[in-house]
């Protein structure tokens, strides 16, 4: 041992200083007027794998932890189906400040919010990027497709120069309500350790530069579609 600091400890003092100087405080959009606490995002700064939710919800508005509610508990039980544990995956969400009543993300707020999970995902480096639900997919993509359309399809993509493979998937809360959903998204899930084998591989085949800019946001559906489907109404189709 020759006392310089490994690649890997200065990742984690890089997110971790990232987070301490930029996120936690952040006042940049008014999200923050109403938060009991930022959610900067949990898990592994090394991890090869990262999951990225929609926004901070109640509970994780509490804790400060992303994903500690129902759909938490059911991303802990697809990830310990395929082996894996929290702490071997980083999780973040695309907001890290609750939004009101759990409404989706406004465009202003996503603008606002992005250079923090852009920042992440260049300090992290993961090879695989699980995006939970559509607002993730939207922004991470780059593309207007909707999960429905999208998801279990690996996309090469280069991600603040690093090149990625990003892995839609439906968001979990909408698996809480529609059993047919809960058995697409074990599916896809299923696939993960193989993607992140050969994550490498693939995202070096012909990556699509990701630049971050104004996130294309699908048009809110009309009240009767909200009110129709509990899932429809967390914008996670
Ligand atoms: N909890 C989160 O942290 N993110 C989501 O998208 C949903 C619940």
């Amino acid at each position: 041992m020759d006392g310089a600091p490994d690649a890997s400890s200065a990742r984690v003092a890089e997110l971790e200083a990232y987070h301490r100087d930029h996120v936690l405080g952040c006042v940049r959009c008014p999200l923050s007027e109403g938060r009991t606490q930022v959610v900067a995002g949990s898990g592994s700064p090394e991890a090869r794998i990262m999951f990225v939710g929609e926004a901070p919800g109640y509970h994780e508005d509490r804790t400060g932890v992303p994903f500690v509610g129902q759909a938490g508990k059911l991303l802990d039980g697809l990830l310990e189906g395929i082996g894996l544990r929290r702490d071997d995956v980083f999780v973040a969400n695309v907001l890290k400040c609750r939004p009101p009543g759990n409404r989706d993300p406004q465009p202003a707020e996503i603008r606002a919010c992005e250079e923090h999970l852009f920042r992440q995902v260049g300090i992290i480096r993961p090879a695989l990027i699980c995006t939970l639900g559509n607002f993730a997919t939207k922004l991470l993509s780059g593309r207007p497709d909707g999960i429905s359309k999208v998801h279990g399809c690996e996309l090469p993509l280069e991600i603040g120069g690093q090149p990625t493979l990003l892995y839609p998937l439906f968001h979990p809360a909408a698996a809480l309500y529609t059993r047919a959903m809960l058995a697409t998204l074990e599916e896809d899930f299923a696939r993960i350790p193989a993607l992140v084998a050969r994550a490498g591989e693939v995202a070096g085949a012909a990556p699509t530069p990701v630049v971050p800019e104004p996130a294309a946001m699908p048009a809110a559906p009309p009240p009767a579609a909200r009110d129709a489907d509990p899932a429809e109404q967390l914008g996670l189709f």
